[in-house]
Order: structure tokens, then C-alpha cells, then sequence
């Protein structure tokens, strides 16, 4: 999501903690995680696209992408075709929802069927799976005709296009397959679904029917309908998907400071409900939090749920805290406890840590099942010098208690931001994917900005004031190469790249990549933004940004090796249309399909339904731009950046 997109009122409310020293921004980054000079960018052979801004997407040559899914295209064959100006709510229900950002592959066993979820994923089948897609956000003004700007379509939405709204946010799971023609949609399948904001869910875990929880509609604190911001997410071994909820915030509308209950007043603060946010509320009111002040407290989390039962129930799950999700990515291990990763994009938010309390059975699909139920969450503490500390969120322990305004664990969850500061975490530069590479084991964080850090608030980890161009850092805990103990309490962490043009005047905006040898990286090698990560199987970082037009040029996405000579030295492999974001870099088991989701184009300067910037991807007249999934295939059909 663009920064501008949430409110920005809101962020003036957090001043960060302020650690107080600073190495130098452009000092010489550490060889870090990699031992090994297997994996360098020698195989990383496709040739190079450069910094452009247009209406297409650019590849190298010898690549070609399909457009897989448009916002519109139908799910079931009885949909049809797609027609904005006719879109009802029930209609949108079954067609691919807007905004595209995370993707999932599962993969399709062709021996089993719904409800078999445990053969399906061990098939890693990389020809025929299930699509599974977040929806983060709409943008009535693209969507609809008739909003002269951005501005008056937020606050004037008529009751029908709020429903068709909340219809368009959520998820969607779609089964795909290989064909002669490229990757396509099965219109027939049972697994085909939405999930919107009328999807009902559960709510489990420790903070599960706590009266914070409770409304008028659901007085148990465990029932909710639907999921709003959902930005990237995770994939679980035992083949459930999880999906993140990030800038709920901006859903709700209502004073604050109206609210009598101080906490819930603070705790609607933090997340930038305010008296001008979209008008949803004054269509369904559980949107205002003048009439329900504890709707909000129902977003904010993590939710799971089963893509190959398309009857499952989804649950938000409170163990992993409530915040500004961007998602959790697993490290699953035979015999250890699980471990998640997840940040909360942010200014001055942070970096966190889920180990479940029982171990991993590779073989005993139901009991995985609870293991993101039952555990404990962590914020990070990154100390200058390179080492770093996980931080429990656990009522009763430190300054979590009742002395500091919380009555139980429940209230540790549902206000994890504060819990996480009184520990004395790191306040972090807007910490988006959080993934591990499971070739070195490494657990990498993608830092995209923070304009609001002051010079005196910089620290080792976030050492730029004003850091318009983003970081990568490099989490490393104990252990071998491959093999390291991510339940460690303890980590090692270093700089892995600082984002921007390597020869900026201005050192606060000036990129450093890997080892900076001679033509490591060309003209076209720097980007700013890091936002989404994926690895390919051989441990290739593949970076997907929001926020390079900013410095000239398209987003997409940048490929580079975590080890050897080249590591952190980037090489452009995608350029999406201008006003997007590359958003969702997934690969099939195989990799050789790279799908990766096109959000917002045409987004930005005056920009409109009636007015486009362009029309991308069908360039058709009678059609607005669309969010689009790409499937991206080389000629040859060897395996992608190889
Ligand atoms: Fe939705 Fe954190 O980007
Ligand atoms: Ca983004
Ligand atoms: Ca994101």
C-alpha cells in the first residue's frame, strides 16, 4: 500500500523511543550469513531491463509473462464477463477482488481432492494448484465512474459501491493450471472462493472472547465477519495459507477522542481512525466506532485458513499479536517448535518473532494445526554491534503489567505496539516482509522507509534520518550455515543492503549494495523501496518495491544472491506499469513460474475511472486499469533467473 494511502495523522503519534548513535549509513557492508561462493549472481543470467516509466511491464527478452487474473475476472463460469458500470456486491463475490498484493501457490495433487490438504501440498505439483491472492485495499475513484478525485470518492462512497468495496477487499483462492496458452484460471473448480468482508471468521487464541472483543452484534468476542487490509502473508507446511491485516485503520471512521474509554481512545489513535477516513460507516455502521468502539479491535491480526476445504471457517489468530501486519513467513524444522517472523509496517514500529509452544510433526497434520494458537510472541531488540534479543510479550513479566495499564495477556495481544515499546524494542523503519531463506537459513527484513525518524532518533539498525529509500537487514541466528536455531533467544544481525542510488549526492539517500566491487551492480542495478521478498530454490533474493517512481523510474523487481562475491548486488528483472507496485513474488516448487501481482496501476497524479492515466493491462477503452496477476515463464521453460 502507498505510504499516503493510510492516514497520516495518526503517525505523528508515535515518537520513536530515540536510540542515539549512528554508523555511518554507507559503511561497508558485512560479508554476514553466506560461507559459501556457491550462490553468486553468475546464475542469475538474464539480461538486464533498465530503469524506465510507461504504461506496459517490462521483461528481459528471453522471458514472457500472461496476464492470469484482472480485477473482474470471473471465478465461476456463470459470472460472465466484466462490466464496471453494472458490478453489483453479489457479483463482485464471485469475481477476483481489487488491488492484488500476496500470492500463495499450493499446490494440486491430482490423486486427491477437496478436504485433502495433507496430499496436496506434499505434492508439489508445479503445473496445477491454487492461486490463493489478497485483495489489500479498494480505490473507488479507479473503480467506479463518476468521482472527480481520490478525495471525494473516500468521503462520498454511495451505499453500492461501499457493498461492492467490501466485496472487493479480502482474499480470493483460485485454482490455475498450465496450459499450451500460458497459466489459466479453472472457472469449474470446487476450490474456487472469496473471502471478503461478509466472510464469517473465528477468533482464537489467548485474547478470544475477551470483552475488549465483544460488540452488539457478537457478545462473545469470537465471531466476526470478514478480513480488511490484507496485505502479504505466509504459507504453513500443514497447507493452510495466512493472511495479514495491515491498514485496518483507514476502514473505520469516528473521533478518538470521543471515545470514553482512554485505552480504546489511545489504541484507535494508534491506528488512524479519524473523522475523515473513507465513509464505509455511515453505510454499515459497524465501520464507525461512535456505534460499535470494539469493531476495530477485531482487525488487526493474522488469519489462517484452509484453501484446499473451501467450507473451512477462517480464524484470526491473536497469538501473533494485533498490529499493522504486513504478514508471517515459518521456519518449520521436524521436531522443533515453529517459528514465524512477521513486521508491523509502520513508522517507528516493529520487528517480531512467533516460536509455538509444541514441536513440529511433519507427519501429524492435526496437531500442526493448533501450533500458531498456542506460543509466544517476541518483539526485536537490535543492539549496536550486531547483536540483537528477542523480547516476550508476557503479561505479568517486566513492565507488562497491571501497573502499566494491562489486566491480562488479552490486552498484551490487542495492544502489542505498546507492550512491544515497553520492552524496549526497536522502533523500526516501517519493517515489511520478514522472510527466512532456507538455503542459509538467514532471516532477511525488508525495511522500506521512515521520513519521520529525526537525526537524533537514528540507531545502528535504522541509521538514516529521514530514510526515503529504505534498508535490508540480515538476521542471523546461532548455528551452522543451513542450520542455525531461529528458537534462540539471541541473533547476530548485520546490514544487508541500504537502498537508493549508490552515487546520491545525499548520504542519507545513498545506496550501498554487497561488497560495492567494480560493475557488481549496473545503472539499472539500484532500486529504493524494498516492500515484498521471495527466494528461489537456490537462494536467490527476489525484491519487490513500492516507491522507485519517487526517483525516476518504475516499480518491480530486483534479483540478487545472498552469498559469495555478488551477494546483496542487485540486477532488475521486472518493471510494472507506471502508478503500480510489484507486490507478491511467488514461485512454483519448481521454479520455473515467477507469478507476482501488479497493485494500483495507473495510480496517482489526478488519476481517475473516468480520466486514466492509461489502461493497462487490456488497454481497452470501455475498461479502467486493473490490478493484474502475471505469470511469468522463460521461453526455454528452464527455471527462472537460472
Ligand atoms: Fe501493504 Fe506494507 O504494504
Ligand atoms: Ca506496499
Ligand atoms: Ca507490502
Amino acid at each position: 500500500m502507498h505510504n499516503d494511502v493510510k492516514n497520516p495523522t495518526r503517525r505523528q503519534l508515535f515518537k520513536a523511543i530515540g536510540a542515539a548513535t549512528a554508523a555511518g549509513a554507507t559503511a561497508g557492508l558485512l560479508p554476514g550469513c553466506g560461507k559459501s561462493a556457491r550462490h553468486t549472481r553468475e546464475n542469475l543470467s538474464f539480461s538486464e531491463i533498465p530503469h524506465t516509466l510507461d504504461a506496459r511491464h517490462h521483461l528481459p527478452k528471453e522471458y514472457s509473462a500472461n496476464v492470469l487474473l484482472r480485477w473482474g475476472d470471473p471465478l465461476v463460469a456463470s459470472a460472465g464477463s466484466f462490466n464496471p458500470a453494472t458490478l453489483t456486491a453479489s457479483e463482485q463475490e464471485k469475481r477476483f477482488g481489487y488491488n492484488n498484493d500476496f500470492i500463495g501457490y499450493m499446490p494440486l495433487d491430482d490423486k486427491a481432492g477437496p478436504g485433502e490438504g495433507e496430499h496436496h501440498c506434499r505434492s508439489r505439483n508445479s503445473a496445477r494448484g491454487l492461486l490463493c491472492v489478497n485483495h489489500e485495499y479498494t480505490q473507488p475513484h479507479l473503480m467506479f465512474s463518476g468521482y472527480n478525485d481520490k478525495y471525494s470518492a473516500t468521503r462520498g462512497v454511495s451505499a453500492e459501491h461501499v457493498a461492492v468495496e467490501q466485496a472487493a477487499c479480502g482474499h480470493t483462492v483460485v485454482e490455475i493450471e498450465q496450459t499450451a496458452d500460458g497459466w489459466q484460471p479453472v472457472l469449474s473448480s470446487p476450490y474456487n472462493r472469496r473471502i471478503s468482508l461478509n466472510t464469517p471468521m473465528h477468533i482464537v487464541g489467548p485474547a478470544a472472547g475477551d470483552r475488549r472483543l465483544q460488540t452488539a452484534a457478537d457478545s462473545s468476542g469470537t465471531r466476526v465477519f470478514g478480513t480488511v487490509g490484507n496485505c502479504a502473508g505466509g504459507k504453513t507446511p500443514w497447507g493452510t495459507v495466512l493472511i495479514a491485516e495491515e491498514g485496518f485503520g483507514g476502514a473505520f471512521q469516528g473521533d478518538p477522542d470521543n471515545i470514553a474509554d482512554p485505552v480504546e481512545s489511545l489504541n484507535h489513535h494508534a491506528f488512524g481512525i479519524a473523522p475523515d477516513n473513507r465513509n464505509w460507516g455511515d453505510h454499515d455502521r459497524r465501520f464507525d466506532i461512535g456505534v460499535e468502539p470494539h469493531e476495530p479491535n477485531r482487525f488487526g491480526w493474522m488469519v489462517e485458513y484452509d484453501p484446499y476445504d473451501p467450507d473451512s471457517t477462517p480464524r484470526k489468530l491473536t497469538s501473533l499479536g494485533r498490529f499493522e501486519h504486513e504478514g508471517f513467513t515459518l521456519v518449520s524444522k521436524p521436531g522443533q517448535p515453529i517459528v514465524a517472523y512477521g513486521g508491523d509496517d509502520d513508522e517507528h514500529q516493529f520487528v517480531y518473532r512467533y516460536v509455538s509452544s509444541d514441536i513440529y510433526k511433519p507427519d501429524d497434520f492435526s496437531h500442526n494445526r493448533d501450533l500458531l494458537i498456542d506460543g509466544t510472541l517476541y518483539a526485536a531488540r537490535f543492539d549496536e554491534g550486531g547483536s540483537g534479543r528477542w523480547l516476550p510479550l508476557l503479561f505479568g513479566q517486566g513492565p507488562l503489567t497491571r501497573e502499566n495499564g494491562f489486566r491480562n495477556q488479552a490486552d498484551v495481544l490487542i495492544d502489542a505496539r505498546r507492550a512491544a515499546a515497553l520492552l524496549g524494542a526497536t522502533p523500526m523503519d516501517r519493517p515489511e516482509d520478514v522472510e527466512t531463506n532456507s538455503v542459509n537459513d538467514c532471516t532477511y527484513v525488508m525495511l522500506t522507509k521512515n521520513k519521520k525518524r529525526d537525526s537524533d532518533e537514528i540507531d545502528a539498525a535504522n541509521p538514516r534520518a529521514r530514510n526515503a529509500t529504505g534498508h535490508v537487514l540480515e538476521i542471523v541466528p546461532p548455528g551452522q550455515y543451513g542450520r542455525r536455531d531461529h528458537t534462540s533467544d539471541t541473533f547476530k544481525w548485520n546490514t544487508f543492503l541500504l537502498g537508493g542510488n549508490p552515487n546520491a549526492e545525499n548520504p542519507n539517500e545513498r545506496g550501498a549494495y554487497g561488497q560495492q566491487l567494480p560493475g557488481a551492480i549496473s545503472a539499472n542495478g539500484w532500486f529504493a523501496n524494498p516492500d515484498n521478498v521471495a527466494f528461489d530454490p537456490r537462494g536467490n533474493m527476489w525484491i519487490a518495491t513500492d516507491g522507485c517512481e519517487g526517483f525516476g523510474f518504475h516499480d518491480g523487481l530486483w534479483a540478487m544472491a545472498t552469498d559469495g562475491e555478488l551477494r546483496a548486488a542487485p540486477k532488475h528483472f521486472f518493471g510494472c506499469p507506471q502508478g503500480a507496485e510489484a507486490c507478491g513474488p511467488e514461485f512454483t516448487p519448481d521454479g520455473k513460474t515467477l507469478f507476482v501481482a501488479v497493485q494500483h496501476p495507473a495510480d496517482g497524479g489526478g488519476s481517475t475511472f473516468d480520466r486514466p492515466l492509461h489502461r493497462w493491462p487490456d488497454n481497452d477503452p470501455a475498461l479502467p486499469p486493473r490490478p493484474a496477476v502475471l505469470a511469468i515463464r522463460r521461453r526455454n521453460g528452464n527455471e527462472i533467473g537460472s
